[in-house]
């Protein structure tokens, strides 16, 4: 099976945890979309009514508006019952990193809303420490920025400017800039995030930790669904 086929058996999996009624965070990304398509197609039979959708990203508002979702904003509706989101490495923990997309501050703002955040990955983004196949996404303000990515070299990171497709800086929806840092794996995601929370000008940060509640992998040889009990 492709990689396609296995995002969207994923992002297909976790729309069973719908029901109508509930107010839903749209992920942002290539996995995610597959959900977005499906919460669409039940609602245009019938089977889901009365979803409102809470977009991760401009994107994502951009293609679910077009699928005919009716969305609302998170000040209308401050708490979320299921956000369905990708991510691009997953450990043991359910922690992740995020933000290969861009999107990491809207995600993160709709995770901490929501009460089971379900992360809909292929078996390719499993991985027994964070930072051992992707940098962490870091999104800094435009003024100064170059002062985080020292600081970021000063705490043991690798800081790389993201650029978008025509090699100018990429710009978040915020008009922000992303250092996209590898650190290796990662000893302790924890004490590396109190220290990206704490630096003025680092506005968020990819590691989404503790706020995960089930992750969906798709496998060669099948579905798995992981929930964290506690
Ligand atoms: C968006 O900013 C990201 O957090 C995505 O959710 C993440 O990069 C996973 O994307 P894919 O499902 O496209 O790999």
């Amino acid at each position: 099976m492709d990689q396609q086929a296995l995002k969207k058996e994923a992002g297909e999996k976790a729309v069973t945890f719908v029901q109508s009624g509930m107010v839903v965070g749209l992920g942002h990304g290539s996995t995610a979309i597959f959900a977005v398509r499906k919460i669409a197609e039940l609602l245009q039979s019938g089977e889901l009514r009365d979803i409102v959708g809470i977009p991760c990203s401009k994107h994502v508002e951009a293609d679910a508006t077009a699928l005919g979702i009716p969305l609302s904003s998170l000040n209308n509706h401050p708490i979320i019952d299921i956000t369905i989101d990708g991510a691009d490495e997953v450990d043991p923990q359910f922690n992740v990193i995020k933000g290969g997309g861009g999107a990491l501050l809207r995600e993160k703002i709709v995770a901490q809303a929501t009460k089971r955040e379900i992360i809909v990955v292929d078996q390719t983004k499993l991985s027994d420490s964070l930072g051992t196949n992707w940098r962490v996404p870091i999104e800094v303000t435009p003024f100064g920025w170059k002062s985080q990515a020292a600081y970021l070299e000063s705490i043991g990171g690798d800081p790389k400017m993201r650029l978008d497709t025509g090699d100018e800086p990429f710009y978040t929806d915020q008009g922000n800039l992303i250092l996209d840092t590898a650190f290796g794996p990662i000893a302790d995601v924890y004490t590396l995030a109190a220290k990206l929370n704490a630096r003025a000008g680092i506005v968020e940060h990819g590691l989404f930790l503790d706020l995960v509640k089930d992750v969906i992998v798709a496998r060669e040889n099948g579905i798995e669904h992981h929930t964290k009990i506690n």
